[in-house]
């Protein structure tokens, strides 16, 4: 009996220790955290995960006063890339009120390939250029051009794998060959309706073209900046009769190793996927 007595005690000690330990490392990560937190930011309440969204209007809640010097607009280029022209865009009959009107998010597609000149056509509208001096369809705070291109094409006429969008050649630069429906898909949380599209667009930014100007104000503009870039490509889509919906649901690491992009300079910000309506 004392025996039995004796092994109950030894499993309740056990078990009470376990969820010592347990709260002990449950508090002792949250402090580090947040100690790490408060010493990067200078406050120490900004610092719950919980509190991310109030932190970040906080840190950014100042216009910037714009005393930076500001890059020189810089784009990337992928020198020595098989290259791919663009055709001249255009956007046929449909006007802007009927393209309002009818813009909608769709989730479904034929199994009729995108056709390069509607390729090019939302490519232009989401970031082409439109001046001597290099200005863009989308308006650009400070016209420091944060945004960058890219398409997966799954479902192109003519083309497979990634490219990067040279905005001022208006040209594909080829990143990689592949069919990376399956790839992609899973990179937006499994949304398996993203495999029977025409393309995934991808959007990405440099910070530092923009916050060498306005500091962390930055960060608001790039969104916003993704927004406008965002809306003309869907409109564009459209108004050339594709379905077409935008993606924020996604893991950033898994889009950019797609794309073959390392290291934290460049991150992807937002993703649009396009392809033929079904009849
Ligand atoms: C920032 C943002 C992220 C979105 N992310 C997704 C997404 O991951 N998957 C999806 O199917 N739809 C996504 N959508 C589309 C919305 O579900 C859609 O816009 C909304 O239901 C309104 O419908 P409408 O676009 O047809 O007007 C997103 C829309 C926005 C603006």
């Amino acid at each position: 009996m004392k025996k039995k007595d004796d092994s109950i005690r030894q499993i309740a000690f056990a078990v009470l220790l376990v969820f010592l330990l347990t709260v002990i490392a449950i508090t002792l990560q949250t402090f580090l955290r947040d100690e790490f937190c408060a010493s990067y930011y200078g406050n120490s309440s900004a610092c719950s995960p919980a509190l991310v969204g109030k932190t970040f209007q906080e840190l950014t809640s100042s216009p910037g006063k714009g005393e930076g010097i500001g890059m020189v607009a810089s784009a990337k280029e992928y020198p020595g890339a098989e290259k791919t022209s663009l055709p001249e865009p255009s956007f046929g009959s449909t006007g802007l009120g009927e393209s309002l009107e009818n813009r909608r998010s769709e989730r479904s597609f034929s199994q009729d390939p995108l056709s390069l000149e509607e390729l090019s056509a939302l490519l232009f509208a989401a970031q082409g250029t439109t001046s001597e001096s290099g200005l863009r369809t989308a308006p650009s705070a400070g016209a420091l051009y944060p945004l960058e291109v890219y398409v997966i094409a799954l479902n192109i006429e003519g083309l497979s794998g990634a490219y990067h969008y040279n905005i001022g050649e208006h040209a594909l630069e080829k990143i990689s060959s592949g069919d990376y429906s399956s790839e992609v898909s899973a990179a937006a949380l499994s949304q398996t309706w993203i495999s029977g599209s025409g393309c995934v667009i991808v959007f990405t930014a440099f910070p530092e073209r923009t916050t060498s100007k306005y500091g962390q104000r930055a960060y608001r503009y790039i969104y916003t900046e993704a927004g406008h870039a965002s809306q003309n490509l869907l409109l564009a889509a459209t108004a050339l009769d594709l379905a077409s919906c935008p993606v924020g649901a996604f893991y950033d690491k898994n889009v950019a190793s797609l794309l073959g992009i390392k290291g934290d300079s460049e991150q992807v910000i937002y993703l649009n996927v396009v392809g033929k309506k079904q009849s």
